[in-house]
């Protein structure tokens, strides 16, 4: 009787442990789960796109505090160069980071398709890149021609102004074969080849077209070498070219090969790895300006098809490098990995860190989605990685900026019930054109947008801000550019990742 009791007294014991454990593994789980609205992400971050629209905007425009604007750009030239995209916070068409924001959407797209299309953003995404694509068309005048920039960021950045009051210079500054600019040849030639995919099935004739001026402008930019910046004075200090045009030359040969599956393509790539420093440079960076690890990622997923067996020893070359990269950002190196901020943000520089963090996410997605499907680990210094691990570093990158960090705010304007307010943007800190109509002028800005307190008047939804520093602090001010302002490039390269997170929390 008494041992029945005591073997009683041990079971009920024994239950209300295991309910203890039950009950703390269900909040582990929950809280690892801590769920984000991907699909909202998704949704906004391509409205940011409509809020730099430059141009005539059309009757479905969703961003309705922004107004036609630009729509005399290129005119003192005699060419039409109405339409594009502003890079930022200011007015200014920067060709070199608009092409590359229309690669990365582009591959975005060509990933992530079917994912984006089931959260019902197919349309959207595919209309931000013909507003870009439309306007590399107009842009490319003539084979060996092609206009780089609209208005200059020194007059620009004296005023403060809405697009749709500029008063600025609005000069158009073109790379031919007297000046040329390999760097921006190639980046756009690399931007049309990827959108050209896209729109291969959906619209066949603007698929072609796109492919005719890529072609064009890679041999333009192969043929008469140099760097934009040096022929286009006034993108200096502003988009420098600082790798030079070798990586883009790569990377748009490359971009042509997955577009038109012409050896010719590939072998260029091959046959310029070592002199243009494809495999010889390893980086823990790509971004606008450097391309290395972009291209070095996408020449090793080549490897594991058959017919590139012939080139196998210079991809896996490149592999290695990929692999530097990726193994970098996991921090599996034995001597170079990127520092991480205490909250675990990647930190590459202060001045708009979060367009690494972006890129970083992506390419590590996209890497790991490559080798689940091939059945393969990464192998790093440091030990080897599961596709599985990969993406959980990439997702805990993702969630940082959606929330998940020390601060507690979403770094993805308008996404959340806490983001940044006072955006360095002109546009959005000023009264929309629609509400108040009156002109104001540069130095006005100033004083009524730039140096507002309190919160901009138009939420500038879907940018992605420069974002903390290196101590995960974040000063929400209009004048810390540095942290406060977004760029096209940084939320591009997300499109895809948001869209493969939203659907994996779904059982379609
Ligand atoms: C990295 O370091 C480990 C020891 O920590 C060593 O076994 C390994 O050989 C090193 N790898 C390289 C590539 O240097």
């Amino acid at each position: 009787m008494e041992e029945a009791d005591k073997q009683h007294k041990v079971l009920r014991h024994w239950k209300f442990i295991q309910l203890w454990i039950w009950m703390l593994s269900f909040f582990a789980i929950l809280s690892l789960c801590q769920s984000f609205n991907y699909d909202e992400a998704l949704s906004k971050s391509l409205l940011y796109f409509e809020s730099q629209r430059s141009g005539r905007l059309p009757y479905n425009q969703r961003v309705t505090w922004r107004y036609h604007s630009g729509l005399t750009d290129g005119l003192e030239q005699g060419v039409d160069l109405v339409g594009g995209y502003y890079d930022a916070g200011d007015n200014v068409k920067f060709g070199l980071p608009m092409a590359f924001t229309i690669t990365m959407l582009s591959w975005s797209v060509i990933e992530y398709r079917e994912q984006i299309s089931k959260a019902g953003e197919l349309e959207h995404a595919l209309e931000a890149i013909k507003w870009g694509t439309d306007y590399f068309i107009k842009a490319h005048t003539h084979p060996n021609v092609f206009w780089a920039e609209v208005g200059d960021g020194d007059t620009d950045h004296y005023c403060w102004q809405r697009p749709e009051d500029m008063t600025t210079s609005r000069q158009a500054y073109k790379v031919d074969e007297n000046s040329p600019g390999s760097d921006i040849a190639g980046e756009t030639a690399a931007a049309m080849a990827a959108a050209s995919i896209v729109f291969r099935k959906t619209i066949p004739h603007y698929s072609h077209l796109l492919l005719h001026h890529a072609q064009q402008l890679f041999r333009f930019g192969d043929k008469h070498r140099g760097k934009y910046d040096e022929s286009v004075k006034v993108a200096k200090g502003h988009y420098t070219s600082v790798s030079g045009y070798m990586d883009e030359l790569l990377w748009a040969g490359l971009w042509l090969y997955k577009a038109t599956d012409n050896e010719g393509y590939l072998n260029y790539v091959i046959e310029n790895a070592h002199a243009f420093g494809g495999i010889t440079w390893a980086i823990t960076e790509f971004s606008w300006d450097v391309k290395y690890a972009g291209l070095q990622l996408i020449a090793s997923m080549l490897l594991t098809e058959e017919r590139h067996r012939k080139h196998q020893h210079i991809l896996k070359e490149y592999r290695s490098k990929a692999e530097y990269y990726l193994c970098a950002c996991l921090r599996k190196n034995n001597v170079t990995n990127v520092h991480r901020t205490p909250g675990g943000l990647l930190y590459i520089r202060q001045w708009n860190n979060m367009q690494y963090v972006s890129t970083a996410a992506f390419l590590l997605t996209t890497y790991s989605d490559y080798l689940q499907a091939s059945n393969q680990r990464l192998q790093c210094d440091q030990g080897t990685l599961e596709p599985s691990d990969i993406f959980k570093f990439a997702k805990s990158q993702v969630d940082y900026i959606l929330g998940s960090n020390p601060t507690g705010m979403s770094y993805l304007v308008g996404y959340g019930s806490k983001y940044p307010q006072a955006v360095h943007h002109r546009g959005a800190s000023i009264e929309s054109y629609k509400r108040h109509k009156g002109f104001i002028g540069c130095t006005q800005g100033y004083d009524i947008g730039y140096s507002r307190q309190g919160p901009n008047p138009n939420v500038l939804a879907g940018a992605l801000v420069g974002g903390p520093d290196i101590k995960d602090q974040f000063r929400d001010e209009r004048e810390n550019y540095m942290q406060t302002e977004a760029c096209i490039y940084n939320t591009a390269t997300l499109v895809g990742v948001f869209a493969k997170l939203h659907w994996l929390g779904k059982d379609y």
